[in-house]
């Protein structure tokens, strides 16, 4: 299969590369470099610098002939988006829309969008399945959400279709170490809960410690980026094989808690790891945890790798490596 990455090289895009590239696909990376990291683009993947806002050279990478393309290039930090929403509709609407329309001119039918459980707002029920209300709460879920609701209308209105993999809380690293590129200014908690046992900030800062929760803090879904990354090929391999939509929630089904990654982060660094318990942050919801049961029906995933261990194991050998070096 020959697959196009927009995005591929960032955190996820990186990953979902590796397992195309394991299975013998031939991979492209479309990628402005404005996160991803040219150092994390695997030599076989043939590269491409562009933007996707540039509509002529998106049309030009899609003229080469693909199976399908994998749409990983929006931004995604929630809170920024309520702060720049011009960026965010920019790059994350606009920027889609010239996605789906090029794909369409240039009869690449097969479209795989990186989605978010951003999408769901404020859970009604847990654990929150496809069938939950989408009301999204901050400007970046509802980008993805309004992206979705694109690729449903062309996909009734033009030979063309797609799978949404709705990612709850995409973490962890490659098993092997392939990947060492570290996100610049995290704000998600993992990555910055790594940057202090590494010594690269000072302490963490638990936004609230008063959840209807066993310790109080905050209870997310984390999901392994392997577990991740197996899931576009396997959306790849529905798509060509049925032409028909699907969108799925990528969940561990285990809820986390802060206190839990803390603890867990404090035992396998051996590090003091400070942390400083401080008010809520506007917009978290007390728990938000996956019903990953029809990504499992309809594609046969499953989170193989997402135990808390394995997820706190790979990503402290790749901020160690970098705490080395500092
Ligand atoms: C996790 C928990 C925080 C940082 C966001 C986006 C979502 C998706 C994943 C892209 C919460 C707590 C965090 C910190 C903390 N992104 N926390 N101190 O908010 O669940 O989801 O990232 O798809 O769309 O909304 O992830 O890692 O920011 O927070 O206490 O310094 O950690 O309160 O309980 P979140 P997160």
């Amino acid at each position: 299969m020959k697959v196009l990455l927009f995005g591929g090289a960032g955190y996820i895009g990186t990953h979902v590369a590796l397992a195309f590239l394991e299975r013998n696909d031939t991979v492209g990376i479309f990628d402005n470099l404005s996160s991803g990291l040219r150092s994390n683009i695997d030599d076989r993947c043939q590269f491409y610098e562009g933007d996707i806002l540039n509509r002529e050279q998106v049309r030009e990478v899609l003229s080469q002939g693909w199976d399908a393309v994998v749409h990983l290039a929006a931004f995604k930090a929630a809170g920024e988006s309520m702060l720049k929403p011009f960026k965010y509709s920019e790059n994350n609407i606009t920027g889609s829309l010239i996605l789906i329309t090029e794909c369409i001119r240039a009869e690449v039918r097969n479209f795989i969008l990186s989605s978010s459980a951003a999408v769901y707002g404020e859970p009604s029920y847990l654990p929150v399945d496809e069938k939950h209300p989408t009301n999204p709460t901050n400007y970046y879920g509802y980008t993805k959400l309004c992206i979705e609701e694109n690729l449903k209308w062309y996909s009734q209105l033009k030979e063309f279709n797609y799978v949404a993999l709705r990612y709850f809380n995409a973490a962890g690293y490659d098993q092997d170490g392939k990947m060492l590129g570290l996100e610049n200014n995290p704000a998600n908690l993992i990555p910055v809960v790594m940057e202090v046992a590494a010594g690269l900030r000072p302490n963490l800062l638990v936004f609230g410690r008063d959840y209807d929760t066993p310790d109080g803090t905050g209870v997310r879904d984390y999901v392994h980026v392997t577990d991740l990354a197996k899931g576009h090929l396997l959306a790849a391999d529905y798509l060509l094989k049925n032409h028909k939509n699907l969108v799925v929630n990528l969940g561990s089904e285990a809820g986390l808690s802060v206190q839990q990654i803390l603890d867990t982060t404090r035992e396998i660094t051996g590090k003091e790891v400070a942390a400083q318990y401080v008010e809520r942050r506007p917009g978290d919801p007390a728990k938000l945890v996956a019903s990953s049961k029809l990504a499992k029906k309809e594609l046969g995933w499953e989170a193989l790798h997402s135990s808390v261990e394995s997820i706190v194991t790979s990503t402290w050998k790749v901020y160690q490596e970098q705490a080395k070096q500092d």
